[in-house]
């Protein structure tokens, strides 16, 4: 196919809601001290949601899954790649894309995980489009899923109170008009210090701290400049302008990096979807959550101009600019 293109989003949440003022009492109990105010003021966020000890990102992914299936038009049998981006994968191996297909009842299609912590989803995205274009893959299921809530450090306010779990998805079909109209990835690994899980797995054990270490403040000067550079490169590759883009779709991390984003892409705060105050940071899921819920309130409307935006661990960065 020449082009690739969504068809259908979908996306869910844990049902159980954590606003800051639930997470302070319980962090109370542990000799920590928060705030709503605190949380608020830094990050925007409002409350977060939390997976069951028994579900799985897996399990998010299906229902985000099942509702883009939905919202296309297609079943499960429809679908001939299956990519799922995380960083909170089930098992060691195999992927969480594998056990996914095998909840969605089909067999034989590709099925793999794409690694690239809150960059993730554009990755999958981008990974997803060539495959159309180049393999003659004709539905694509892309799925961003994330059980944060696992690897966050309790006993560390600076970065607990920042993540939720989620997951989002899209179907994305073989087409003759775009679609996907360009994207840009890069990653950066000298700074694999200052955002990451730093354990492994080694003879029946994990050695290391399998939790989640960041230097926040080097996060976010990071992050501003790379997401302009990105949203840029990608705008040029496309032939596109600052004013083309009708939404601004960018990583759910903080409400100062998303407004810092806009304004240096001279866009009005309108034109930006923020899900952050609702969902916290769901690292590979919060672009496609954002999405879906986009798409569903009408806000983005078919044929309008998105970009999307992605920044996280490794590090890496990216964006994604479509017509819906
Ligand atoms: N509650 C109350 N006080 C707190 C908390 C908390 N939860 N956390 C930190 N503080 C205190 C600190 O101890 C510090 O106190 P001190 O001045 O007495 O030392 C004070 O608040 C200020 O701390 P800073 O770290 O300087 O706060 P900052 O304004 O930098 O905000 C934040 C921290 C929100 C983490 C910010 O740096 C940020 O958002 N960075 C980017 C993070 C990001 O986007 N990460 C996601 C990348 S995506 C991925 O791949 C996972």
């Amino acid at each position: 196919a020449k082009y690739s293109r969504i068809t259908g989003t979908g996306s869910f949440l844990p049902p159980r809601r954590v606003t800051n003022d639930d997470l302070a009492r319980e962090l109370a109990q542990r000799g920590i001290e928060t705030s709503d105010q605190w949380i608020v003021e830094r990050t925007g966020i409002r409350a977060r949601h939390f997976a069951a000890a028994d579900v799985s990102s897996s399990d998010l992914g299906f229902e985000a899954a099942r509702h883009a299936l939905e919202a296309a038009g297609k079943t499960a049998q429809d679908v001939d790649l299956i990519i799922v981006a995380t960083s909170t994968p089930d098992m060691v191996f195999p992927s969480t894309a594998a056990i996914l297909q095998n909840k969605l009842g089909i067999a034989g299609c590709a099925a793999f995980d794409v690694q690239a912590v809150c960059s993730g989803f554009v990755y999958a995205l981008t990974v997803a489009d060539a495959m159309i274009r180049a393999n003659g893959v004709k539905c694509a299921l892309v799925v961003g899923a994330e059980v944060f809530s696992r690897i966050l450090d309790f006993n560390d306010r600076t970065t607990c109170v920042l993540f939720g779990d989620g997951a989002g998805a899209v179907v994305l079909e073989a087409s003759e008009t775009p679609g996907i109209l360009a994207s840009d990835l890069h990653a950066d690994g000298k700074h694999v210090g200052i955002l990451c899980v730093p354990g492994h797995v080694s003879g029946g054990e994990v050695l290391g701290k399998p939790l989640l270490h960041m230097d926040g403040q080097a996060v976010f000067k990071l992050a501003v400049r790379v997401l302009e550079e990105a949203a840029r490169a990608t705008l040029q590759k496309a032939g596109r302008t600052d004013a083309d883009i009708d939404w601004l779709i960018p990583h759910q991390a903080n409400i100062r990096i998303m407004e810092g984003t806009a304004k240096k892409l001279k866009l009005p705060l309108e034109k930006l979807v923020v899900t952050v105050h609702e969902h916290g940071n769901t690292s590979a899921a919060s672009i496609p959550l954002a999405l879906d819920e986009a798409v569903r309130s009408g806000k983005v409307k078919p044929g309008e101009t998105v970009m999307l935006e992605g920044v996280g661990g490794g590090f890496t960065w990216g964006a994604v600019l479509l017509d819906m």
